[in-house]
């Protein structure tokens, strides 16, 4: 088991989310989407507007080890989960599962009745062993560039 603790996020982690988004689709997410999709998936990071909303209005929940960021989690409205990025060195040591498992005991403490996201591809087998379900295969055109993911949801 790493070492790593859970903590709510702040506007001061900003710069090191960002990086870690950007890093973890370069590196973990090019097994299952090409070289433009990715391209277009990361140019998100540049809309300043979205990133500063995530900061301000969403539950955001980040797990450090030690000094360094190593994946953070995001929920918007209290049953949508927006972001769950963990660090490309730091794949399949448990983080992911303690954000969400932190993200789903807010939403249920907000009495949600379920629980909504879009999930890519690489992130589907985590969010199915977790006890979502599929709504929905979908494409997003992004920078004129598609990129398929699902709509899926689990009842709280
Ligand atoms: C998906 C992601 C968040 C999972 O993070 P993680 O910290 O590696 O996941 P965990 O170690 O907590 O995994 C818990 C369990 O989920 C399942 N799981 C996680 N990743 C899996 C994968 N790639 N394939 C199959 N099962 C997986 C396993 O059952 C795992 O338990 P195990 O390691 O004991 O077998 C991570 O791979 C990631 O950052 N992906 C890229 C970003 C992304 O696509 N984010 C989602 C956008 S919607």
């Amino acid at each position: 088991m790493q070492n790593f603790v859970i903590r709510e996020g702040q506007i001061t982690d900003l710069t090191e989310l960002q990086k870690l988004f950007v890093d973890t689709i370069t590196t973990i997410c090019t097994a299952d989407y090409g070289t433009e999709q990715i391209k277009a998936w990361t140019s998100s990071v540049k809309n300043k507007q979205r990133w500063q909303e995530i900061m301000t209005k969403q539950f955001v929940m980040v797990a450090q080890e030690e000094s360094k960021i190593v994946g953070f989690a995001t929920l918007n409205n209290g049953n949508y989960l927006d972001f769950l990025y963990v660090h490309k060195d730091h794949q399949r040591q448990g983080i992911a599962q303690r954000l969400f498992d932190t993200i789903e005991a807010k939403a249920r403490q907000l009495k949600q009745y379920s629980l909504d996201s879009d999930v890519s591809k690489t992130a589907k087998p985590f969010f199915e062993r977790n006890g979502f379900k599929i709504l929905q295969e979908q494409t997003n055109i992004r920078q004129g560039v598609e990129i398929i993911n699902y709509k899926m949801t689990k009842q709280l």
